[in-house]
């Protein structure tokens, strides 16, 4: 509480602020994104408690509510110490983002983001931390990869999935970094709060989107330690990840441009003009049936073929199953047809103009495509109230 005489002395009162500051602000938040992790919480927590002594800390978990009731675990040992917090996070999942709501919960200087599940080996944050601290540094990493670094007990097909995944990520991050995928660094509040703005927050790999959305490169150095085995519960990462991966990669190195969905969604669509054509050559040259009924035929199966693989790969967050799988099938022939009116009407209007019939198609297609990407991302995948 500052007195009266403080605030009459405003240099008084900056120096009262700045003692209470130093005296009771949190200087570290260790950052733990969790979905059924409710049996290594408590297990986490006290051994934080036993390595950060000297140290004025918090935990911030971010939960998806799961499942498994993480987020009363997390509350119940928040009842009993006051630096455990919980971020419960209703209907949303993923990981980059939890991390990202957590690190903006927090006002202390440093910030540390660690899994749940005790892979990631805390003994080293305490050096990590006084890295930060005594070296003009963004981000320190810990890292598998380095020099003292191991990968721990992986199979040879996760190990090469991660070097495959390292190697793609030079596409996007200059910065000579052994292990970009760590989901285990130490950062500065400042670095993030320059980049949050432009982050993907697609995905499992906040490290790297960091790394990726600054603008001038970011100052790091590395501290080796070896992966454990989980403790309890069991990996969320599933082949889905990897295709997430690459949706992070697409909009980092394009997104700026297009957005990486309506890539997707266009990608999709030229595997349709493939299939249409095979349909097309099939039914109208090999079985000899009309052009009508073989443009017709072919249409059809590349609308079907489209809507079952953005369904699958683009929408793959929003996917459609059971009954609405059918609602949308149709809803999305609609949207086709309408955009195919739109495509002939454009190309028409530009052929009468400009008598040119490459440039009249390519305008017919680019707006058809934009609008089933506009309309489909409304009607057939928009989301529910
Ligand atoms: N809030 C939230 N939402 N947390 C999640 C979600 C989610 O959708 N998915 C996973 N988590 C939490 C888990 O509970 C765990 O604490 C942490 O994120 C990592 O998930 P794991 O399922 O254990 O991932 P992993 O062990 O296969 O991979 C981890 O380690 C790699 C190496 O450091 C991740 O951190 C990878 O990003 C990292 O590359
Ligand atoms: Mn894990």
């Amino acid at each position: 509480m500052l007195t009266v005489i403080d605030v009459v002395n405003t240099k008084a009162a900056d120096l009262s602020l700045k003692t209470i500051y130093k005296e009771s602000g949190v200087e570290l938040s260790v950052i733990v994104p969790t979905f059924n992790e409710s049996d290594n919480v408590a297990e986490l927590v006290d051994r934080l408690e036993t390595l950060l002594k000297g140290i004025h800390w918090e935990v911030i978990f971010v939960d998806d509510d799961s499942p498994d009731g993480t987020a009363d675990k997390v509350r119940s040992l928040a009842q009993m110490k006051s630096n455990v917090r919980c971020i419960h996070r209703i209907g949303r999942r993923g990981l980059s983002r939890a991390v990202i709501e957590g690190m903006l919960a927090s006002s202390a200087s440093y910030l540390a983001v660690m899994d749940a599940d005790l892979q990631h080996d805390e003994s080293i944050l305490p050096r990590m931390i006084e890295t930060l601290r005594r070296e003009n540094l963004d981000v320190v990493v810990g890292s598998r990869y380095c020099t003292g670094g191991e990968i721990g007990a992986w199979d040879t097909k996760r190990a090469a999935m991660s070097r495959f995944a390292t190697t793609l990520s030079r596409l996007i991050v200059v910065a000579d970094l052994s292990d970009p995928m760590s989901g285990f660094f130490v950062i500065r509040r400042e670095t993030i709060h320059r980049v949050v703005r432009r982050l993907s927050g697609e995905g499992y790999k906040i490290l790297l989107d960091i790394f990726a959305s600054s603008t001038k490169p970011l100052k790091f150095s590395e501290v080796p330690y070896t992966f454990r085995e989980r403790l309890h519960g069991e990996s969320k990462l599933d082949t889905a990840v990897l295709w997430e991966y690459l949706i992070l990669i697409v909009d980092k190195k394009i997104g700026h441009i297009v957005p990486a969905r309506f890539v997707l969604f266009s990608l999709v669509g030229l595997s349709g003009l493939l299939i249409h054509f095979a349909v097309l050559s099939t039914l109208f040259k090999v079985a000899q049936l009309s052009f009508v009924a073989s443009q017709s035929t072919a249409t059809l199966v590349a609308m079907t073929s489209n809507f079952f693989l953005n369904n699958l790969f683009t929408y793959r967050d929003r996917r459609l199953k059971g009954a609405r799988l059918f609602g949308g099938l149709l809803s999305f022939y609609l949207v086709c047809a309408v955009g195919v009116v739109g495509n002939v009407g454009v190309s028409k209007f530009v052929f009468e103009h400009q008598h040119t019939w490459i440039l009249a198609g390519l305008a017919g297609v680019v707006v058809g495509v934009v609008w089933n990407y506009v309309a489909s991302s409304i009607f057939t995948w928009g989301k529910r109230k």
